[in-house]
């Protein structure tokens, strides 16, 4: 491998492009309608704290080797892994990682798609005045009647898996970097603006202190899988989109400060959208572990009565629906990367097959909401399983693994080369990727499987 090797999907064009992107794709519904919903249904604060040091400890260092790696490889997973391995004299087996993170991607993604479809089509129940004066129980029957309607939900899913089939197509350069690039910006000033109005709730108090008072008494194994689940969900990591974003980075760029810069954002909004969302909650009584609906049964109510809300409903939803677009893109860039590359094929083209079948996969969520709404495996609808399986088993499997690799496999030379870091700064790195993420993800595991 030589320091010019480029990707023949080009590269970023500069290091702010990059950071876009990559927060982009971190900052989606995973922090705004996933981490207020789970931190309810898991008994709030003690879990919030597991999160946090879940971010810190095992994904960051995660973010910077999965970076590293894609950067050092420059292709899609499966030849990245596959182009590493031989560099580092490790086994070949090490692309199954990339076909891991690329099943991943796309069942992720169909039920992605399925939420996102419900934030775009709350954008035109807000436009038409849905939520004025509404009260709770009306808010909460214009959710049920929503969801229980099958054909609704296939119309969402379907305009928004073409808006993503379309941005990507269209390549890293137009597609990817230029609708990024106006979105962060506008989604902050939103949440700053509904944290203002959080903040004149008279649950203010009593959500605040659901999110941060630590009660570990209601922290069980599983909830800490869960919230390890989380930070691989929500920073985008274990399944291969943060390596291809790698692959387009250039060779000058930090890529430890990116991170750590990426992490950091990605964990503030999860907060705020968590300190908007709970003043909701307890100022008109809801049930904070509502589910998959909770921002949908929330938001619409201080939407319906606050000054001005009209307009803030059609943003907020607006902003939610691009946040979740350029997520969206990122979970299926591996598997079009990968078609394109190894099979030739054009990127539209790369992009019809593979979201034909993520559209289809769709199907399997929408009914879980509505027809099958009663069959369950393990107490789970077919919905909850494959967000438990994702994001739960498949992302933190895949972290381990990027761990193992980047921290045992890879020539240390190569990593010191690729990261650029001084010491202690490259020592505390390994030291993290080594010993504490690979030994966290296992501990987890175990428990989860009653073995502690
Ligand atoms: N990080 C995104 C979110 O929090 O909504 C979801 C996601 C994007 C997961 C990209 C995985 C990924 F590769």
């Amino acid at each position: 491998m030589t320091d010019t090797k480029k990707s023949i999907h080009g590269e970023w064009s500069s290091r702010s492009a990059f950071i876009l992107a990559a927060t982009g794709s971190a900052v989606g519904l995973g922090n705004i309608w996933k981490f207020p919903y789970i931190t309810g249904e898991n008994g709030g604060g003690a879990f919030v704290m597991v999160y946090l040091l879940c971010v810190a400890l095992i994904g960051i260092p995660i973010m910077i080797a999965e970076t590293m790696l894609g950067r050092r490889g420059r292709e899609n997973p499966v030849h990245t892994m596959q182009v590493l391995s031989v560099e580092a004299g490790a086994d070949n087996n090490w692309r199954y990682l990339g076909w891991l993170g690329m099943v991943a991607g796309l069942l992720i993604l169909s039920y992605y798609s399925v939420i996102a479809g419900w934030a775009s089509a709350y954008v035109f129940k807000a436009f038409s005045g849905s939520f004025f004066a509404a009260d709770v129980t009306a808010i909460e029957q214009l959710f049920r009647d929503f969801i229980g309607s099958p054909m609704q939900l296939i119309f969402w899913h379907t305009l928004f898996m073409a808006a993503t089939l379309l941005i990507v197509a269209r390549g890293v350069g137009n597609g990817l970097e230029k609708s990024v690039r106006f979105l962060m910006p506008a989604l902050f000033v939103l949440l700053a603006l509904l944290l203002i109005y959080a903040m004149t709730t008279s649950g203010y108090f009593q959500g605040i202190h659901f999110l941060f008072s630590l009660d570990f008494s209601k922290l069980s194994g599983n909830a800490i899988l869960i919230a390890m689940g989380q930070a691989f969900f929500s920073l985008g990591l274990g399944m291969g989109c943060v390596m291809v974003y790698g692959a387009y980075l250039p060779k000058d760029i930090s890529i430890a400060k990116a991170s750590i810069l990426i992490a950091a954002v990605d964990t503030l909004v999860a907060l705020l959208a968590g300190i908007i969302i709970f003043p909701i909650v307890f100022t008109h009584g809801l049930n904070p572990g509502s589910g998959p609906g909770l921002i949908f049964e929330t938001l619409p109510i201080a939407f319906g009565t606050m000054t001005g809300g009209w307009l803030f409903g059609v943003l907020f939803f607006v902003i939610l629906v691009f946040a979740a677009l350029s997520s969206a893109i990122a979970l299926i860039e591996p598997t079009v990367a990968w078609l394109v590359e190894s099979r030739g094929m054009s990127r539209e083209r790369a992009c019809l097959q593979s979201g034909l079948v993520t559209w289809l996969l769709g199907f399997v969520t929408i009914f879980s909401f509505n027809v099958w709404a009663d069959f369950k495996i393990f107490g789970l609808t077919l919905f909850d399983l494959l967000d438990y399986v994702t994001a739960n088993l498949m992302l933190p499997i895949g972290g381990l693994a990027i761990a193992v690799f980047a921290g045992w496999k890879m020539k240390r030379q190569h990593s010191e080369q690729e990261l650029g870091l001084p010491n202690p700064h490259y020592q505390i790195w390994q030291f993290l990727i080594k010993y504490i993420a690979p030994a966290a993800v296992f501990l987890v595991f175990l428990d989860v499987v009653g073995v502690l």
